[in-house]
């Protein structure tokens, strides 16, 4: 099989990855977590590699940054996918654990990875995991709002995340200090918050004394991405 095609692209102010995966020979593609500033950006990675935009997939519903799915789907014609439980207007598909998002000859598996918000997936495929929130390199999203639990969390990355092989490439959402990606294996063993066999009771507990101020674009951001990013 011809290597699949791949960019992980990154905006500044809400140190957010989007990815793009396309299979090299239909030149289908999807893309993982727009944000409204940069979907131009993304759109020149699109044509630059002469791709097809099929899907734009949701990993949860952002508090950070508004998503630019309703204008990269305006733009592309592009359908929008994201979990069921988060109670969006306007996406096309809800996605459900076990569903498979298929794009030429690929496909992505949604594992339900719920704790950071409700809504919470990731999206499996072949080496490697786009986890979204739930788990980040050297930590996780938080748990204290839009209906995070961290028992729920803890839950969803030991059965879906650290179930997989150790190989299994993890890519974040985010990461605020450059790193790209990591592994399962690196996340067990090396995570502050869940590694090194960390029980439920000690992931609570710290996940209870973050103390993390809102973040800054809560009020705007959220029920913008309650309607796909229509503003
Ligand atoms: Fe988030």
């Amino acid at each position: 099989m011809d290597e699949i095609l791949f960019h992980q692209l990154f905006e500044r102010e809400s140190s957010t990855y989007t990815y793009i995966v396309a299979d090299p020979v239909s030149r289908e593609a999807v893309l993982i977590d727009p944000v409204m500033e940069t979907v131009e950006r993304d759109q020149q990675v699109l044509a630059e590699n002469n791709l097809r935009l099929q899907w734009i997939l949701e990993t949860h519903v952002h508090a950070d940054h508004i998503t630019g799915a309703a204008r990269l789907r305006a733009a592309t014609g592009a359908r929008i996918a994201m979990g069921r439980a988060g109670h969006v207007a306007g996406a096309d598909r809800l996605l459900d654990d076990g569903d498979r998002i298929e794009f030429g000859c690929l496909a992505l598996t949604v594992l339900t990875t719920p704790g950071h918000t409700g809504s919470c997936v990731s999206y499996k495929m072949v080496d490697r995991v786009f986890t979204g929130d739930a788990l980040l390199i050297g930590g996780c999203g938080r748990t204290d709002f839009q209906e995070g639990s961290a028992e729920r969390l803890y839950d969803s990355i030991h059965q879906k995340i650290f179930s997989l092989p150790e190989t299994t490439l993890i890519y974040p959402s985010h990461d605020y200090e450059g790193r790209t990606h990591s592994t399962v294996g690196d996340e067990k063993r090396g995570n502050p918050r869940l590694g090194g066999g960390k029980s439920k009771a000690e992931f609570v507990e710290i996940m209870a004394n973050l103390q993390l101020a809102p973040p800054k674009k809560i009020a705007v951001a959220l029920p913008a991405n309650l309607r796909c990013g229509q503003v």
